[in-house]
């Protein structure tokens, strides 16, 4: 492992106000996305789309990474450019998923394990070779109060699945350093459900304490790896939602009880948030610095559901798709350099 590589590629894809695009969508996952813009699935459509966003002009000012899905880093932009390559060479790093999903956790209801480990050294090796320089994997993990809205501790996550994933997640990063590769972690605390914030910023303090303890135990370097957590939220169907800032206040206090000062950034999900929502509580955030990381983001739909939305699958809205991106790129900048405002979202 060569470290001081790896945290340089940690750093470049946070540097200057930047963050990540997260296209790693799986067939699943982006059959879902194109249903409601009425567009079929076909391996095509898919690359038409992902090309639309990575050649969008001006986002490589404010996107240093792309993470791209196992059939995206094979296909090539309509000039036969490989996107890998593309995107590197515009300093958009290019980054792969490599988790294999979210899979029951046997003997415990409810719960997910996240698969993957086996044969992963092997495509890693493949990955590197095609272009990657980082990896992301997702832990998945739910609250589930029993559906009464208490903060009772009881119920869903177990101890046993925050273990099991950290576990996972932990292995998952030390087989990526030592291929070359900057592991981002990404333990999801879902907002599905009725729970209160507080009930999420005690189940993502304990997640991320297990995270960071397996970490160290796996010998990981945290100089050269990436934090992709959820943010300290209410659940979706919470009677009471906490407001802006207040998430944004009891994000930053459970990261700085629990993810130590060298770990070079801390790149959010956007989990089901607005677009607009994830860039304010974004620039909330960075503007109650100094912060010991870099804040900022790797959204998936908060930076595409507007470029999804003004593309809808036809040639004539390419550009209009792409101009949506550039908008969304540029205001989470903004909001990752504390220098977002919402009066921006109509003037932009
Ligand atoms: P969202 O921002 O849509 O949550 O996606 C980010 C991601 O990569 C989830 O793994």
């Amino acid at each position: 492992m060569n470290l001081k590589e790896l945290n340089k590629v940690a750093k470049a894809i946070v540097a200057d106000g930047k963050g990540i695009l997260a296209a790693d969508e799986s067939g699943p996952t982006i059959k879902k996305r194109f249903d409601t813009i009425d567009t079929e699935s076909t391996e095509e459509n898919r690359r038409r789309y992902r090309e639309m966003l990575f050649t969008a002009k001006g986002v490589a000012d404010y996107i240093g990474g792309v993470i791209l899905f196992d059939e995206t880093i094979r296909q090539s932009t309509g000039d036969g450019v490989p996107f890998a390559r593309y995107l590197n060479d515009l300093g958009m790093i290019a980054g792969i998923k490599v988790d294999k999903g979210a899979k029951p956790l046997a003997a415990f209801p409810g719960e997910t394990i996240t698969e993957g480990l086996d044969g992963l050294r092997d495509r890693l090796k493949e990955y590197v070779s095609l272009g990657a320089h980082f990896a992301k994997w997702r832990a998945v993990i739910s609250i589930d109060n029993g559906g009464n809205g208490s903060d009772s501790s009881d119920g869903i996550p177990t101890e046993f699945c925050l273990r099991a994933n950290a576990h996972a997640l932990a292995r998952y990063a030390a087989l990526c350093q030592e291929c070359g590769l900057v592991p981002i972690v990404e333990p999801e605390v879902l907002m599905d459900g009725n729970h209160s914030i507080e009930r999420c910023a005690q189940v993502t303090s304990r997640t991320l304490e297990l995270v960071f303890a397996e970490l160290a135990d796996h010998r990981v370097e945290l100089e050269g790896i990436l934090l992709k957590p959820n943010m300290v939220i209410s659940g979706t169907d919470a009677s009471n939602r906490a407001g802006q800032e207040e998430v944004a206040k009891a994000t930053l206090d459970v990261l700085r009880k629990h993810v130590p000062a060298e770990v070079p950034g801390i790149a959010f999900l956007s989990g089901g948030q607005s677009a607009e929502e994830a860039t304010e509580h974004l620039g909330l955030m960075n503007r109650m610095g100094p912060l010991p990381w870099e804040l900022s983001f790797s959204y998936g739909r908060a930076l595409q559901a507007p470029a999804l939305d003004a593309w809808r699958g036809k040639a004539e809205q390419f550009e209009a798709g792409q101009k949506a991106l550039y908008k969304r790129a540029r205001l989470n900048s903004l909001a990752h350099l504390g220098k977002y405002e919402p009066t921006m979202e109509s003037a932009a």
